[in-house]
């Protein structure tokens, strides 16, 4: 039987229905509220407002669980590649031998970038923010390579979904290079996606870079952890933008401007300056744990909290042990870790961060697994872009796919002036 909810205002009752997901969560659909009542619903930020329905992503914020396409976010970081967990995100189903490999082939094919672009790549200050060089980057693709002609055409579409998977991959490494002054090094067919990119950031004419199966390992891991998050800030922006019907680069584009923020993707650089600000200042967390605590102060603990999980971020465990391990291959010690773990010990004791349901989440030690592969602090944000990239793409095909889509276009409650008259200037 069909589940209703009613809305009741000056003795009229409404019946609004109830939608359930495959995990049990409800919703009030209220796509008619206005129509019936003039009612529309409140709800600063959209924390209580699902703005689609999604077969990808499922996200248990209070119980720390998270699945790609129903698969366990754990086993994916332990036994798949991020190629392999692009592809699922993107299609839906894990792919089978040959298709994996016709993947892996096709990302190779397209990894080269318009030689072209090189010039734009050129004209940015030497000091932009590679995010913002990204970000421009994505959007000009469009100018050198079509858009998907027709919605139907599922060739052409999949050969722009890897074009770009596998371009972003060389523009960042690129945009590195040029930061530097150094010689751009394009990508090698006889490498995989993770190992490609290593190699293109960190070898030089001079010194030949060695590719290390654990690091690769660890990016691997890194990027599988942040391929896709539901309706996060980034995706919502992919989505919103996307609505308007514009082509997949200029939506994909706003993605990455928005990922850009220090709340949002930009945390991942935040957390190691926080750290490194600690460790500068004698490695004493507790005045940072007291001004994060202070009302007063805009301050915030950086890789603490999140909008939907209200205990620990899963993908901080898997982070976390990754840190370890990974720090262990090079046998090398990172000060900054040790205050990480300090401070989480601190937080995770202290009432205000229970009280706020405050726990590390995803960045807290990405960091310091990005600055342990040799990843530029001013890269770290690109990096998280390059992993979110297949799910801004399959949130994108599914919101075009969706026959119940729409302009996304939310109202707004008007609390300014009432209506009044021109003044004209000589008489204000
Ligand atoms: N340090 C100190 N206090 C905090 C923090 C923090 N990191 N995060 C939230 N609070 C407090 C906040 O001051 C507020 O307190 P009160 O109710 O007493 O005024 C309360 O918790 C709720 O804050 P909010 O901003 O309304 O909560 P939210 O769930 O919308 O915030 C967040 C989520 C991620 C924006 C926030 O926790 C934050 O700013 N964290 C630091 C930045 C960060 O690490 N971002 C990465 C998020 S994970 C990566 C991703 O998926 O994007």
């Amino acid at each position: 039987m069909n589940k209703t909810a009613k809305f009741i205002f000056n003795g009229k009752t409404y019946e609004l229905p109830v939608v359930m997901g495959s995990e049990g969560e409800m919703a009030v659909d209220i796509s008619n509220l206005r129509k019936e009542t003039r009612f529309i619903t409140f709800d600063p930020g959209y924390a209580n407002t699902g703005s689609c329905q999604s077969s990808i992503t499922f996200m248990d914020g209070e119980n720390g669980i998270l699945r790609y396409r129903g698969i366990p976010i754990e086993q994916l970081a332990e036994h798949s590649t991020f190629v392999e967990t692009a592809y699922l995100l993107i299609n839906g189903e894990l792919p089978t031998e040959k298709e994996l490999n016709n993947f892996s082939v096709m990302l190779n094919d397209h990894s080269l970038v318009h030689e072209d672009m090189h010039l734009f790549f050129e004209n940015f200050p030497r000091r932009a923010h590679p995010m913002g060089i990204l970000s421009s980057m994505v959007n000009a693709l469009r100018a050198f390579y079509p858009e998907i002609p027709e919605r139907t055409d599922e060739e052409e579409i999949n050969i722009t979904f890897t074009r770009l998977l596998s371009k972003i991959r060389t523009m960042a490494a690129m945009s590195h290079k040029m930061s530097l002054g150094h010689k751009v090094i394009y990508p090698r067919y006889a490498l995989h996606y993770c190992a490609n990119f290593l190699n293109m950031m960190f070898d030089s004419p001079v010194r030949p870079y060695t590719i290390d199966d654990d690091l690769v390992k660890a990016l691997e891991v890194f990027w599988i952890l942040h391929a896709d998050h539901e309706q996060n800030c980034s995706t919502a922006a992919v989505r919103l933008v996307g609505s308007a019907r514009v082509n997949l680069y200029a939506a994909i584009s706003a993605g990455i401007a928005a990922l850009w923020g220090p709340l949002h993707g930009g945390a991942n650089q935040a957390v190691v300056e926080m750290l490194q600000q600690i460790h500068n200042n004698g490695g004493d967390p507790a005045p940072f744990i007291a001004r994060a605590k202070d009302r007063n102060d805009p301050f915030r603990l950086m890789g603490f909290g999140h909008s939907i999980y209200k205990t620990y971020d899963p993908r901080a465990r898997i982070m976390e042990k990754t840190c370890h391990k990974i720090l262990k291959k090079l046998n090398r010690h990172d000060p900054l870790l040790d205050i990480a773990r300090q401070l989480e010990e601190f937080a995770l004791k202290d009432s205000y961060f229970k009280d706020h349901d405050l726990y590390p989440n995803v960045d807290f030690y990405s960091g310091i697994v990005l600055r342990a592969i040799g990843i530029p602090l001013n890269m770290f944000t690109v990096m998280f872009a390059i992993g979110r990239l297949p799910g801004w793409i399959s949130q994108w095909k599914e919101s075009i796919d969706d026959p119940k889509w729409k302009l996304h276009r939310p109202r707004q409650i008007y609390i300014g002036r009432k209506k009044r008259d021109y003044v004209p200037i000589n008489d204000r």
